[in-house]
């Protein structure tokens, strides 16, 4: 029989490149997502993509009785945990809101999974974990750092949680990814990143500036030690982020205790170079002018990728070019969606 595999938070944007790989390979999928920052059309989209449609609750992760009452109706095998808030300089400004919303949806799910005896959790984590302390590459056996944001601090925070939780329970089994920067979109075009105002992420606003609804891009200072003085990011397409969960089910299906893991391409790639790229391979201006530095940004980040090739036996496949064209091809088609 075919695993169940539970996605909270599935309606956005890395959870919906998820749900489209599992359905895709047969999994039976069931979503729980709030939509305070997803459209609804986004189950009609994916059975539009796979033929199959997930399983669909409207639901908040830390709604104790709506959770409970998903895993009575479905048998869960394991959970891909991506509900939270998510906007960095939000987070800022409202810190408690943050912590309360990310640590309690996490704590629930903890709660209601041990009810059921479900013990597979993959974990929707961030390279910012790694703080400003540790040198790139980043390996995931460097401490955790400090944080410049609550968003990430919640990260950090969550990812303790859960591996205290492997000490108390060993029969528990839990895969922390370490996102670096997703983006691209499905090449379909029917998902992908959706910000709602004005995009905090360099993609979406590289996208939006080349549509025309942003005037130009702001690049965030370039005094930075990098070559060109522009920050290094290791940008990852987000279908190949998808399969790396894939990737990380077979993990937690063969293996118990708590494991924190890298999913980036190894590869830095500047501002300058990505808007570049953009530029090149659609065939279309990005204008953007040099603005002061953001604060909290570093200078460098980028993943090393081993563990993720010898614990998952997956890399990411896809370059800067298929990011940049399946970005553009979304933004063109979100148009009529
Ligand atoms: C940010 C968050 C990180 C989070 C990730 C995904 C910080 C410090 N980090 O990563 O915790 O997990 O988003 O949501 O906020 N840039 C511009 N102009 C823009 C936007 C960005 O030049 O309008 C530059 C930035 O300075 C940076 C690069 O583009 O060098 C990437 O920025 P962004 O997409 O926001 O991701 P991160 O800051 O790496």
């Amino acid at each position: 029989m075919n695993q169940t595999v539970l996605l909270p938070g599935g309606a956005g944007f890395i959870g919906s490149h998820i749900a489209a790989e599992l359905l895709d390979l047969g999994y039976e999928v069931v979503i729980v997502d709030d939509l305070s920052n997803a459209r609804p059309d986004v189950i009609d989209r994916l059975e539009k993509i796979s033929g199959r449609r997930p399983v669909f609750y409207q639901a908040d992760v830390a709604d104790r009785s709506a959770l409970d009452r998903v895993f009575t109706e479905n048998r869960i095998d394991a959970v891909i945990h991506l509900a939270g808030f998510k906007a960095v300089g939000e987070s800022v400004q409202k810190p408690v809101a943050y912590y309360r919303n990310n640590l309690d949806s996490t704590l629930t799910l903890l709660e209601t999974m041990a009810t059921h005896g479900v013990k597979k959790l993959i974990f929707s984590s961030s390279a910012t974990v790694y703080g400003a302390e540790n040198p790139v590459p980043y390996t995931e056996d460097m401490p955790r750092g400090s944080c410049t944001n609550p968003y990430g601090w919640t990260k950090s925070m969550i990812e303790q949680i859960l591996s205290d939780a492997c000490v108390a329970d060993p029969a528990l089994s839990v895969v922390c990814l370490r996102y670096f920067n997703p983006v691209g979109a499905h090449e379909s075009g029917l998902i992908g990143e959706m910000p709602n105002g004005i995009p905090n992420n360099l993609m979406p606003y590289i996208t939006q500036t080349a549509a025309g609804i942003r005037a130009e891009l702001s690049v965030f200072g370039n005094d930075y030690p990098t070559p060109d003085g522009t920050g290094v990011r290791d940008y990852i397409h987000v279908v190949d982020l998808a399969k790396g969960h894939v990737a990380a089910i077979d993990y937690v299906n063969q293996h118990t205790g708590w494991e924190a893991i890298n999913l980036g391409t190894g590869c830095g790639t500047s501002v300058l170079e990505l808007v570049h790229a953009f530029e090149k391979v659609n065939g279309v201006p990005v204008p953007h002018r040099i603005a002061p530095r953001r604060s909290g940004d570093l200078a460098f980040c980028y993943a090393n990728v081993d563990k993720a090739a010898r614990l998952l036996h997956w890399h990411a496949e896809k370059s800067v070019e298929d990011m940049c064209r399946d970005a553009w091809h979304w933004q063109e088609n979100a148009k009529n969606l």
